[in-house]
């Protein structure tokens, strides 16, 4: 047997949180195998079509807050000039080497000031980290100093409260080189009174005639489609709701579309 996962507490938190976000600490080198960038074509062709609708033609400068592998992005330098943001080194130094041409920074998108303007900011999944309407708050008024009346904010929640379809598990297997990796993921609302929702992944690694098991917990914000329509009315944004098509299970997403009004911008 490989690594052992670690001592499961009994009682109170299910998992310590030790084993929290592992995918983009000491698991970040699964990232690429667990969601490669092919698999984000389509996706990519909505954010396209948004970024041209709203801005018209022209390599606009775009930034991506938690941009973690850079998988989406990977398929939109060629259309922007493109800076990057991401909590987690790690993340960074994949994103880096899938996209060189694009200027990195270490930050927290509740928090970070570069200190200059663009046309567009986008948010990809990684604004379903976000667990409290004030963390939300926070990020809007982040994408707010980075931009000018005219310009927009794209971002994708994984789930509002109206599109969760209750636990999901889905797994898959792939091979590369000489590792097979399957994965399962779990994910369900624990406490429908609460804005999250619980995710765990297991990870079997089997390289070198030894297997490797590994538990990772991520938890995630959950929040009614008017709660995002109001906070960002509130930073200052005209928001449009468009229907995001795109995910495996066929469940429903939205992909929010919010332009700075005329009177903001920091
Ligand atoms: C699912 S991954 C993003 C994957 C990305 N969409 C791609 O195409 O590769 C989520 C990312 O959000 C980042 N993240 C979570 N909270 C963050 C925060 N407060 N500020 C910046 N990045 C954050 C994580 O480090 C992780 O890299």
């Amino acid at each position: 047997m490989g690594r052992s996962a670690g001592a499961w507490s009994q009682g109170g938190d299910i998992i310590p949180v030790a084993m929290e976000n592992r995918l983009y600490k000491d698991l970040a080198h699964l990232w690429p195998l667990l969601d490669p960038p092919e698999e984000y074509t389509e996706e990519a062709s909505f954010w396209r079509q948004a970024l041209r609708g709203k801005l018209g033609a022209g390599r606009h400068k775009v930034l991506e807050l938690g941009v973690g592998g850079g998988h989406l992005l990977s398929h939109l330098t060629g259309d922007v000039q493109a800076t990057a943001v991401d909590i987690s080194p790690q993340m960074l130094a994949h994103s880096k080497a899938l996209n060189p041409d694009v200027e990195h920074h270490l930050g927290d998108m509740r928090s970070v000031r570069l200190g200059r303007k663009f046309q567009a900011v986008l948010i990809h999944d990684a604004i379903s980290y976000l667990l409290t309407e004030e963390d939300l708050s926070a990020t809007f008024a982040t994408a707010r100093a980075h931009l000018n009346p005219g310009g927009i904010l794209v971002t994708v929640p994984d789930w509002f409260l109206e599109t969760f379809s209750g636990t999901t598990v889905e797994y898959r297997t792939r091979i590369k080189d000489d590792m097979e990796f399957t994965y399962i993921q779990y994910s369900t609302d624990v406490d429908p009174a609460d804005s999250t929702v619980e995710t765990v992944f297991v990870y079997f690694i089997k390289k070198d005639d030894q297997l490797e098991v590994e538990v990772d917990r991520h938890v995630t914000g959950i929040f009614p489609l008017a709660t995002w329509q109001d906070l960002l009315a509130k930073a200052g944004f005209e928001v449009e709701t468009r229907p995001y098509p795109v995910y495996d299970d066929g469940g429903e997403g939205y992909l929010l579309v919010a332009t700075l009004r005329g009177d903001q911008g920091v």
